[in-house]
Formats: structure tokens, C-alpha cells, sequence
């Protein structure tokens, strides 16, 4: 389990955190990331936990088109990135695994309009429904800064699909690594 801090410690300094739809979280000046548990308290105005999973809704060939541009997280100049906390109403997870997947591909493309941005963008996707957590989601991206416009334009385009009619509650943090 990986778990987000907001407090005012942390490699990432908050640049804007604002409530997309919903309720927002408090805002905080840094982000600091713990990939490992740990014996230390670990102290902050908020925490977001959350897992790698397998994947749900991706076919084998959106997969492997994935696989071949992606590129890893940590990458020197990639300087900016967004946590996106992210929760789907009652209706999405009352829908079966297929007519979910074909919400989020064949009705809202969502994979192939994320595709035109790799690799530019870096991304990990944390899955915190089943841990009981307020959001279902915790999304990680991460760009370099002639690339903030393009990302822009990313969260714009999904946010305007089906896919996104279902989203109850979507906080937008952007980050910047000093
Ligand atoms: C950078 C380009 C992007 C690509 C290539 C991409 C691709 C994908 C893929 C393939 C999945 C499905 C994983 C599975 O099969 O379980 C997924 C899930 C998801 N993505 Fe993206 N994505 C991108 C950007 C974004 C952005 C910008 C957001 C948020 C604003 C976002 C939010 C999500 C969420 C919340 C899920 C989980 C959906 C669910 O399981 O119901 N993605 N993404």
C-alpha cells in the first residue's frame, strides 16, 4: 500500500489543489510519498492509501500498445505531476464488468485518447474502493513543464466523456519537485 501525505513536509510542493466535483480535501504545501510501510508515526493533515492492482478494462491489444510508448515514473525532467483522488457514484458499481468496459473504452475512448499522450505523460494508477477509503482512485501523473499545456488538455478531454458522468467526486492536486 502506498500512502500520500498532505502536510508540509515532502519532496512535492503543491501548486493548486482544487475540488473538481464534490467535496475538496484540505490544502496543504507538500506532498510526500511512502511506497513502504513503516514503523514511523506517519503524521499529516491528510493520507490517501492506495494499491497497484491488476488491470480491469484494457484488452490485450490497448496493453501492449501501452507497454511499447510508456515511460517510467522518476524521470529527471519530469518536474510537474497531479494527483488526482477520484470516487464513481453508486450507478458504476452497480453496472456489470462489461458494460463498464464499454463505458470506458467504446462509449469514452478512454485508452486511446490517453494514448496520444504517451509517453510525454508518466503515469500509476492506485486502486482504494476495497480499502475502504473516500476515494475509489488515486491517479499519479507526472510531465515535464513543456508539457503542462498538453496534460491540460488530457484531464479536459476525459472529464468531458460518459466514462466521466459517473464521477461523483474528483480533486485536482498539481505538484511541482524543487
Ligand atoms: C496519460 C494517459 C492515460 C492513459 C494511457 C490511461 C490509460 C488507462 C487505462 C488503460 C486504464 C484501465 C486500467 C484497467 O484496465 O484496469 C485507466 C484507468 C483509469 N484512469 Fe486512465 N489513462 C490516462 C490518463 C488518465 C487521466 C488524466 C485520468 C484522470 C484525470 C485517468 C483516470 C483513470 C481512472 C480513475 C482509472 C480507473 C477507472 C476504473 O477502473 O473505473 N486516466 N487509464
Amino acid at each position: 500500500v502506498t500512502t500520500f501525505i498532505g502536510s508540509n513536509v515532502g519532496d512535492w510542493h503543491v501548486k493548486e489543489l482544487k475540488p473538481i466535483r464534490g467535496e475538496s480535501i484540505p490544502s496543504v504545501s507538500r506532498l510526500q510519498i511512502e511506497d513502504h510501510p513503516t514503523s514511523v508515526q506517519l503524521t499529516g493533515i491528510w493520507k490517501l492509501c492506495g494499491f497497484v492492482s491488476n488491470i480491469r478494462y484494457a484488452n490485450q491489444s490497448e496493453r501492449k500498445k501501452i507497454l511499447a510508448i510508456q515511460e517510467g515514473l522518476g524521470r529527471p525532467q519530469a518536474t510537474c505531476a497531479a494527483l488526482i483522488p477520484i470516487r464513481k457514484n453508486e450507478a458504476w458499481w452497480n453496472l456489470a464488468q462489461d458494460e463498464r468496459r464499454a463505458i470506458f473504452e467504446e462509449q469514452s475512448h478512454h485508452t486511446a485518447i490517453g494514448l496520444q499522450y504517451l509517453p510525454a505523460i508518466s503515469r500509476k494508477l492506485y486502486h482504494c474502493r476495497d480499502l475502504g477509503e473516500p476515494f475509489d482512485f488515486l491517479t499519479w501523473f507526472e510531465y515535464a513543464p513543456k508539457d503542462a499545456a498538453a496534460f491540460e488538455e488530457l484531464v479536459i478531454a476525459l472529464r468531458h466523456t460518459e466514462e466521466w458522468k459517473y464521477v461523483e467526486r474528483e480533486v485536482d492536486i498539481r505538484l511541482i519537485k524543487v
